[in-house]
């Protein structure tokens, strides 16, 4: 009977109803449900649902890829630059998908996907599927870890992830009563009390992973691709195996999809103007695709931050990255 077999159980109910539920700020009920305790990771119920049915049934391909991502990392950039690098061929980039579709419709989420009935929907995609994740790497499921597929990875200066995020969850919660002040949310995420768990858990999972198996897991940071986009995105397709030609590099193919999927772009657009999708954390739920882009810069801590403030958190994480070789 498929239906026990890729949806949610009264035993995974009852398993999340027994797990501890977060103290502090991120108590409030959302639509993705309570925050709880999952291997030591705290997360909204939904996610949680996912990781349970995921782990039963995702059946990865070998071309699989998956984008995987702390929370306001640049995921939506790299969706955006995943699909565009494995689609270019398809069509000319004046007439690309991006131009009238917003970057998660392009690639999907999968974590909750699995919680909310998607499943038979992320079965059915053609390969290569493109899939994200924001799960921290131990927390993949089997499936994914023993494939040998894909992953990228992409990671920016914990400082600026706080402050997008705070952003966002205003705009999503919206309502005065359910907003922390941003010192309250920097006391959490110092705490690593967060969704997803500590950021510098998360960073270093994969981290470790991919220099174990680099040919599997590409590893970047949101600042250097800001910096260098052009020699990023070609890190990027050679990744994924379809590195650029000679002649799309003298036509200008690798500009024209940094172009397209730089925030200047796709911001402007319509479609992320004016447009909103059903999340796959609660399909009744719509999110405006405006959501998704800020600023897009570096170091818009800095206007949020005191000093003392961003010393003693740099401090933290290089604590935590202490001996892993990587740095903010
Ligand atoms: P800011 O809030 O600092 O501006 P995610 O996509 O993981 O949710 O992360 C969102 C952050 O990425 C936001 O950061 C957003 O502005 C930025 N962003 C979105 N699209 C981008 C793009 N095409 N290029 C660079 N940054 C982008």
């Amino acid at each position: 009977n498929s239906h026990l077999i890729d949806e949610p159980t009264k035993e995974h109910d009852t398993l999340i109803a027994s797990l501890p539920l977060q103290p502090s700020l991120e108590r409030t009920i959302t639509f993705a449900g309570h925050t709880r305790l999952y291997k030591d990771v705290w997360m909204r119920e939904n996610i949680i649902r996912g990781i349970l049915v995921m782990q039963q049934c995702l059946k990865t391909r070998p071309t699989d890829i998956f984008l995987a991502s702390f929370p306001k990392s640049g995921t939506t950039w790299l969706k955006a630059m995943i699909f565009a690098t494995l689609t270019r061929t398809n069509r000319s980039i004046d007439q690309h998908p991006l131009h009238t579709h917003n970057p998660h419709q392009c690639v999907m989420f999968m974590d909750v996907g699995f919680a909310t009935g998607r499943s038979q929907i992320i079965e059915n995609i053609p390969s290569p599927r493109v899939m994200s994740t924001h799960l921290p790497y131990f927390l993949l499921p089997d499936s994914i870890t023993e494939s040998n597929c894909r992953i990228v990875y992409v990671w920016r200066d914990p400082k600026d992830v706080l402050v997008s995020m705070w952003y966002f969850v205003q705009k999503i919660l919206g309502g005065a009563d359910k907003i922390a002040t941003f010192d309250q949310y920097y006391k959490n995420f110092y705490e690593g009390l967060n969704s997803y768990g500590p950021i510098w858990n998360h960073v270093l999972g994969y981290w470790e992973e991919s220099k174990r198996r680099p040919e599997k897991i590409l590893f970047l940071k949101y600042e250097n691709i800001l910096q260098e986009p052009v020699k990023c995105a070609k890190q990027l397709a050679h990744f994924l195996g379809c590195p650029y030609s000679e002649a799309e590099e003298n036509q200008g193919v690798v500009e024209q999809i940094v172009e397209l999927c730089s925030i200047k772009t796709l911001k402007n657009l319509d479609v992320n103007k004016d447009g909103n999708h059903a999340t796959s954390t609660a399909p009744n739920v719509h999110i405006s695709h405006a959501y998704y882009f800020r600023k897009g810069e570096t170091g818009d801590w800095k206007s949020h931050m005191t000093q003392e403030m961003a010393e003693r958190f740099d401090t933290m994480i290089e604590e935590k990255f202490k001996g892993s070789g990587l740095h903010i």
